[in-house]
C-alpha cells in the first residue's frame, strides 16, 4: 500500500546489501523511517521492541531473521538457537513459530552449501503467500461489504481495533483488505478507528495507514465503541488476530472482547479476519494461550511529539501507581460471526474451520 503516493511493503530484502529493510513503527505517524537488520539480534529487538509488529508481519521478520542468522554462521546449532530465540522473542502471535518451524523445515532438507538460498527462497515465499492470503481476504470480506451496502445504501461504518492493517503484515492487511477492496470498488466506507491503548496502534498506525489510502476514519476512544453501538452508528467490526484456535476462539489485542461483547449487545455483526497462519490447530482450551504481559512504561508513560516535531516521551500517571499491562484477551468463538479467511469466510467453529481447510 501506499506512503506519500509510494508503494511499500512491510519489509523486505536487500540483494546487494544482504540485509534486511523494515519500516520502524515505533516512530510512526510522526517520522518514516526505513532500518535495517543486519543479524538475527536485528530482528529479535525488532519483534520486541514492535518495530514490527502484527502477527504475519512478525511471522515474516522471523523468516527473514532465520535468513540474517544464515548468512552471519551456517552452523546448525548457531540456527537452532537463533531459531528459539526468535520464538521466544513474543508469545502470543502463533505466526512467529509456524514462520521459525516452516523455516527450519526446509532448511533440515538441504545441505550447507544451499542453506542461504534456501532460507531466502522461502523467507520471500512465506511473504508473497501472506500478501497473496491478504488480498484474498479482502475480496472474501468485500462480499460482506457489498451485502451490507446493498439494503443501506448509504456510507458503511466500520469499527477496527490496534493494527490489522497493511502494516500488520506484508501488504494489504487482514482486517484492513476488506476496506481497501471495497473503497477501490467505489463503496462509500467510514472506519471507527479505536486508540488502542496503551501503545495506541490504530491511532498511530491504523488511522495513519487510512489516511494514505484516503479512506474516511475517526479515531474513538477504547470505550466509545458500546455507545456507537446503540446508536446504530456501526454497521459491522472486522479485527485481526494474533492465534485463532480451532475451536474458533480469538485472541487479539486487549480490548478486542470487550468490542465483541458490546457488538453481540446491539446485534453489529462481529467479523474476525486472518491468514491460515494464525490458526493454532494444536491447543484447545483458551486458557493454555501464552498471553503476552508487556512493561508497564507502556501504561504509565505516552510518546507523541512537542513543538519542534522531536518525539517526546513524558510520564503520565502518579508517580507511585503499579500498572498491569496485559496485551492480549481471547474472545469466544459464541460472539464472532464469522471468520474471514484466504479460503473463504468460516463459522467460528472446528467443524467449519477443519471442513475449510480439510484438516
Ligand atoms: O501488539 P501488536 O501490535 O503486535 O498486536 C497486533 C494485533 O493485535 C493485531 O490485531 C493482530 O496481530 C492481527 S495483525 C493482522
Amino acid at each position: 500500500m501506499k506512503i506519500e503516493g509510494k508503494e511499500y511493503r512491510t519489509i523486505w530484502f536487500d540483494e546487494d546489501k544482504k540485509i534486511v529493510k523494515i519500516i520502524d513503527q515505533t516512530k510512526l505517524p510522526h517520522q518514516f523511517i526505513i532500518k535495517d537488520l543486519k543479524t538475527v539480534k536485528d530482528a529479535i529487538i525488532a519483534i520486541k521492541t514492535m518495530e514490527v509488529r502484527g502477527a504475519p508481519l512478525i511471522g515474516g521478520t522471523a523468516a527473514y531473521g532465520i535468513v540474517l542468522a544464515v548468512l552471519e554462521n551456517n552452523d546448525l546449532e548457531f540456527i537452532k538457537k537463533s531459531s528459539e530465540e526468535l520464538i521466544q522473542s513474543r508469545p502470543t502471535a502463533i505466526n512467529l513459530q509456524w514462520a521459525v518451524h516452516r523455516m527450519n523445515n526446509k532448511l533440515s532438507m538441504v545441505n550447507s552449501d544451499d542453506l542461504f538460498n534456501v532460507a531466502l527462497k522461502e523467507a520471500k515465499e512465506i511473504c508473497d503467500e501472506d500478501v497473496k492470503f491478504c488480498e484474498n481476504i479482502g475480496l472474501n470480506g468485500l462480499k460482506i461489504i457489498e451485502e451490507i451496502y446493498e439494503n443501506k445504501k448509504a456510507t458503511i461504518n466500520i469499527l477496527t481495533h490496534c493494527n490489522a492493517g497493511w502494516l500488520a503484515t506484508i501488504n494489504w492487511g487482514t482486517a484492513t483488505s476488506p476496506i481497501y477492496h471495497a473503497h477501490k470498488k467505489g463503496i462509500p466506507v467510514h472506519v471507527w478507528v479505536d486508540e488502542t491503548r496503551p501503545r495506541n496502534q490504530g491511532a498511530n498506525l491504523t488511522s495513519y495507514e487510512l489516511n494514505e489510502e484516503n479512506i474516511p476514519n475517526t479515531i474513538i476512544a477504547d470505550n466509545t465503541g458500546g455507545i456507537l453501538m446503540q446508536r446504530g452508528e456501526v454497521d459491522m467490526c472486522i479485527v485481526g488476530t494474533d492465534r485463532t484456535l480451532s475451536t474458533g476462539d480469538v485472541c487479539n489485542k486487549i480490548g478486542t472482547y470487550l468490542k465483541a461483547l458490546a457488538a453481540k449487545d446491539n446485534n453489529v455483526p462481529f467479523y474476525v479476519a486472518l491468514p491460515s497462519s494464525t490458526i493454532d490447530w494444536d491447543i484447545k482450551n483458551a486458557k493454555d494461550i501464552p498471553i503476552e504481559e508487556r512493561n508497564s512504561d507502556e501504561l504509565s508513560h505516552i510518546e507523541g511529539v512537542d513543538e519542534n516535531n522531536e518525539i517526546r516521551k513524558i510520564l503520565i500517571y502518579p508517580n507511585k501507581s503499579k500498572a498491569m499491562n496485559l496485551a492480549f484477551d481471547v474472545t469466544p468463538a459464541k460472539y464472532v460471526t464469522g471468520l474471514i479467511t484466504e479460503r473463504g469466510i468460516s463459522k467460528a467453529s472446528s467443524e467449519e474451520l477443519k471442513k475449510l481447510f480439510k484438516k
